[in-house]
């Protein structure tokens, strides 16, 4: 891992064991990138682009004969002065102008990687990283951009951000200060990204990327279910495991935007960052303003190489270290067993069952507080229905402590109806625009995060039921998109600042809640996976993947989020069938299949299950208990598959001696039944006893030619195998030994 710079101080590179990162300083003033992939042991120009003068176009002073801006590889590119491309960064001068440019003043190396702002960013030890500064200033506006660049040992991992100080006498406003800006060669790319809906998230979305503007983006207030704030770039024969992949996540939770222009040359600028539409940042002389952290990621193993690199630095350098590596309990949640029906009663019938099984965490979902069964009432007060739960959630706490389980419970600190106690004292606490009626959503409004009185009322209801270790894990729930983003409290010259400040105002709040309780395992969920995404897995250990259990649906909900977050972040459980959210039968065996390589939990009526049904599920526990020490830090791979009728996963232990696969027959076709499964990431060297079969081969076996399944007449059909490596092989003989 290093930091070069040429002899002449005109070029650095980023490099590791796997990456290179080029730029180069132009005329002493122009930032412009050269190169990032795989690894090169040096730059010496290769590759440079041969301008040519051409019409319709400007003249620039600069030493390199013939170019145009508009084909100038920037570093960070600003407009207005001939590069008509998606820029990275403006402002707007108190003259009201709007021109920027950025010329390079120096650089240098910083040791490791300093936290830079209070954003949640990836954190290393002094040896695990090493950052470059690059700054860059214009004078005439007064602003100073500082750019950063970690590069992380021995992966394919930049992470990047920026960081603006103004250093004039005048106010401006910043309008765009995107996280990353890369310039990628011209040749074909093709475009991945994660879209969906509630109930339907994770879906994988690859086109080829065309002449113009490819945007995906949130303007929700939230990161939403729409759009994960990630994209890809990789060429067409990009598969899962070969091929190149550039790719760009953000670590926020607000609005962003990912997007990439190819250019009339062919040449391809990637960016993302906060979204410039919904945001506008007064800049006061000497403040700072701090953009979001954002990762740069390549792979030259296709997807599962990016995913390797992601999965690594979410579950090491992201997640509270404090449950990276421990062993996730098993946990049963109240929701589909109850709705808000809650009561007492039920609550201890399900307890007890659960306690039986082997379950360790029994989460209390919605409902506790409310006024009735429904979701219309009482959000915001937090104060428990002792009528449902007589002794309030102190009473339920020691109920299930003394089941020998730990206690979780349900909270949606974001929201508020407006027939709570809470609105009829602080209406002014709310989003909202004056003289207009404000949007509900599921019965509900949003609070204003921008306030610090509202942030202090949130921590103060939190510390109530934390502070004295009844609850165990809080499941941090969020219903609803933002609307009316507007603050009472907010000068004028400042609204263009609520969406950025709203997110800022709920780091803050996790920020506290997790110093103050650390012991305190948070699930993040937002009506599912609407709010899944790297900024609040820096204060969740695991998040709630979506509303929709159903086993079919979550093969690709699971493959999707798979691209991005390591299988321990993706909270997966086990429902009744048929499916609540989908009406598909599907068996236990193929719930419990599709869940178990996740963060295993159940989610279900446990009165309503037959005798059999319950020794099973005490069975699959019991399983499960003796795998996840080495599986919940296992490498996850997909599965290459012969046609789209399966879905194919593989847990890897990291020594590499154990690997559990899950092959998802979605139909029973008869036209499908000789497809060959070629396994992933073992070690070719070893060979692998089968533990059913107990047949052994091996792991080049595996890998080059695949196993096979048998035929099943079944819809929804999960065949497992479990490899175990054997030192007891069977060598066929050659023909000369014999
Ligand atoms: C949406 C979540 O995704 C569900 O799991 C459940 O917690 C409900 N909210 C409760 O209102």
């Amino acid at each position: 891992m290093s930091i070069l710079f040429s002899e002449d101080q005109k070029i650095v590179h980023i490099t590791n064991a796997s990456i290179s990162y080029v730029m180069e300083v132009v005329d002493g003033k122009y930032l412009v990138h050269r190169y990032f992939g795989k690894a090169i042991r040096q730059y010496r120009g290769c590759g440079e682009p041969h301008y040519f003068k051409r019409g319709y176009n400007t003249e620039h002073r600069c030493s390199i004969p013939n170019v145009s801006f508009d084909d100038f590889p920037f570093e960070y590119p600003t407009r207005g002065h001939g590069d008509f491309r998606i820029p990275a960064f403006a402002v707007t001068q108190e003259s009201g102008i709007d021109f920027t440019e950025l010329l390079f003043k120096s650089w240098r190396v910083v040791e490791g990687k300093p936290k830079m702002s209070v954003l949640p960013a990836t954190f290393a030890e002094k040896d695990e990283a090493e950052t470059l500064e690059i700054v860059c200033e214009d004078e005439t506006a007064g602003i100073r951009v500082y750019l950063y660049y970690s590069l992380f040992k021995d992966k394919g991992i930049i992470a990047r951000h920026q960081r603006v100080e103004n250093i004039g006498s005048q106010i401006v406003k910043l309008q765009n200060i995107q996280s990353i800006s890369l310039e990628l060669p011209a040749r074909d790319y093709e475009f991945l990204s994660i879209y969906g809906t509630h109930a339907k998230e994770g879906n994988i979305n690859r086109f080829p990327v065309h002449h113009g503007i490819q945007r995906m983006e949130s303007v929700r207030g939230s990161s939403s279910p729409q759009h994960q704030p990630f994209f890809a770039l990789m060429q067409p024969q990009t598969t899962e495991n070969a091929g190149e992949v550039y790719s760009f996540h953000l670590i926020y939770s607000g609005n962003f935007l990912a997007q990439t222009e190819l250019d009339q040359f062919g040449n391809v600028r990637a960016q993302i960052g906060l979204h410039p539409d919904t945001f506008c940042w007064k800049l006061a002389p000497q403040e700072v303003f701090d953009a979001p952290e954002a990762i740069l990621n390549y792979s030259c193993q296709g997807l599962n190489g990016m995913s390797r690199n992601f999965h690594w630095l979410y579950q090491h350098h992201l997640m509270p270290s404090r449950f990276a590596d421990v062993n996730r309990p098993v946990l049963l949640n109240s929701w589909e067993a109850m709705y808000c029906d809650v009561s007492l009663e039920k609550l201890e019938e399900q307890a007890e069952l659960a306690k039986r099984l082997g379950v360790e965490l029994y989460v209390l979902d919605d409902g506790w507080f409310r006024a009735d069964n429904t979701t219309h009432t009482s959000m915001g007060d937090w104060k428990c229905n002792e009528q449902k739960l007589p002794g309030g959630v102190k009473k339920v706490a020691e109920l299930i402590h003394g089941k020998g389980m730990q206690f979780g419970l349900w909270f949606e600190p974001e929201a508020i109806c407006k027939n709570s106690e809470l609105y009829k004292k602080h209406p002014e606490w709310m989003l909202q625009v004056p003289g207009y009626a404000m949007t509900e959503g599921r019965h509900e409004y949003l609070l204003d995060l921008s306030r610090q009185e509202v942030r202090e009322y949130l921590i103060s209801v939190l510390d109530f039921y934390l502070k004295d270790g009844m609850v165990d894990y809080v499941k941090w729930d969020m219903n609803r998109p933002l609307t009316d983003v507007n603050s009472l409290a907010l000068e004028q010259d400042r609204k263009g600042e609520i969406s950025h400040r709203y997110v800022l105002g709920l780091y803050e709040v996790l920020e506290q809640i997790t110093k103050r309780y650390p012991r305190v395992l948070i699930e993040g969920c937002s009506s599912g996976g609407a709010r899944f995404d790297p900024g609040m897995l820096y204060y969740v250990a695991q998040n709630w993947a979506s509303d929709n259990t159903d086993a079919f649906d979550r093969t690709q909900i699971q493959s999707g989020f798979s691209l991005i977050y390591p299988p321990v972040a993706i909270g997966s459980h086990v429902s009744i069938t048929p499916n609540h959210q989908t009406g598909r039968k599907t068996s236990f065996n193929t719930r419990y299949q599709v869940a178990r390589q996740f963060n295993l939990g159940y989610e279900l009526d446990l009165t309503k299950c037959t005798e059999e049904e319950m020794a099973e599920i005490a069975v699959q526990i019991a399983e499960h208990k003796k795998e996840r020490s080495w599986m919940q830090k296992a490498f996850f791979y997909r599965n290459e598959v012969p046609n789209e009728n399966y879905v194919a996963w593989s847990s890897i232990s990291r020594d590499r001696e154990e690997c559990l696969v899950m092959i998802f027959q979605k139909f029973f076709n008869p036209l499908y039944s000789h497809g060959k499964f070629p396994l992933t990431a073992l070690n070719p060297e070893y060979d692998y006893r089968e533990t059913t079969s107990g047949k052994i081969y091996g792991g080049d076996e595996l890998m080059e030619i695949g196993i096979s399944v048998p035929t099943v007449k079944e819809d929804f059909h999960v065949f497992t195998f479990h490899f175990v490596r054997t030192e007891g092989s069977t060598q066929m003989k050659n023909c000369e030994s014999r």
